[in-house]
């Protein structure tokens, strides 16, 4: 196992911004493609839209939105991680995406959002994280240009379950949802998606979608630790566990992933919502 460093308790985003933690992003981001996919084209993305995406991270979803804007849209990747963005837009150029661009910003900020507005809005596991979820919800709703698209995909950290029920699975849980709760993140945003909307003052969704996955724990795993070794440093600044805990911790999980590889185990789930502005 790598050595453990605590963290100051400031670092509200619970996941870090390790090299592992973006190579964790980009592996996830591979397993809800097909997903986010079905939902671009469920709002009919096409030639020439131009799209932003909020938080996008390791900019896996822009280049799914490039590859359906083709090269007269334009697509923006938003996210307070600039070294992330940065590598983002480099592998989406050589990949020949020169409609995407990337711009440094906290959304939480209620700055102007540039080349606003745009035919769609998309954040994906952005909400979850912040307090101020649904006052950013309303700044992403005013960046939709009449006749445009929000779309939002979102967690719920109940669809992670094992069968049968482990006490390393269950605790490795445990720990994961009390440091998002304590950075104030919503482990439910994805179920509560409809609700986020009315508060935003977005209204009720035009439609919802519900994507799950189920792995034999022997993968399913990975996902798991990976994300426990990417909250760790804020578990261990907020006394959530210990270092040895941990390590004790990681190694049942190992014994029991070993003893019960073939047993299913469900991924959180990943729930979408998606609203229409009307034309003015
Ligand atoms: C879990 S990642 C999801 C990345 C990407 N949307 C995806 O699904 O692969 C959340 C992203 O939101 C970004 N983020 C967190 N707080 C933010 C804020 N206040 N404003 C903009 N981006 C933020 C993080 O830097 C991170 O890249």
């Amino acid at each position: 196992m790598s050595t453990i460093e605590t963290e100051r308790p400031q670092a509200r985003y619970a996941l870090g911004h390790s090299p592992e933690e973006y190579d964790r992003l980009r592996a996830q981001a591979r397993v809800w493609e097909d997903a986010t996919g079905r939902l671009l084209d469920r709002v009919g993305l096409v030639p020439s839209a131009s799209c932003l995406d909020a938080g996008c991270g390791p900019g896996e979803t822009m280049r799914l939105m490039a590859e359906r804007a083709g090269p007269s849209g334009r697509v923006l990747g938003l996210d307070t991680d600039a070294s992330l963005g940065a590598m983002a837009l480099a592998t989406l150029h050589d990949a020949g995406h020169h409609q995407c661009s990337f711009h440094a910003q906290d959304l939480t900020g209620g700055e102007p959002i540039p080349g606003e507005p745009f035919d769609l809005v998309y954040a994906r596991l952005l909400l979850f994280h912040l307090p101020q979820r649904a006052a950013v919800l309303a700044r992403l709703w005013d960046a939709v240009a009449p006749g445009g698209h929000l779309l939002v995909q979102d967690y719920d950290l109940r669809g992670i379950t094992v069968l049968p029920a482990l006490h390393s699975v269950g605790e490795v849980g445990r720990i994961i949802t009390s440091v998002f709760d304590a950075v104030g993140a919503d482990v439910h945003t994805g179920a509560r998606l409809p609700q986020l909307f009315a508060q935003a003052g977005v209204g009720a969704p035009d439609g919802s979608d519900v994507a799950g996955r189920l792995e034999p724990l022997a993968t399913g795993r990975v996902l798991l630790e990976r994300t426990f070794r990417s909250v760790l440093p804020v578990a261990l600044a907020y006394g959530i566990t210990t270092s040895a805990g941990a390590t004790e911790l990681l190694a049942l999980l190992d014994r029991d992933a070993a003893r019960f590889a073939d047993c299913p185990m469900g991924w959180p789930l990943l729930i979408g919502a998606w609203k229409r502005k009307e034309q003015s």
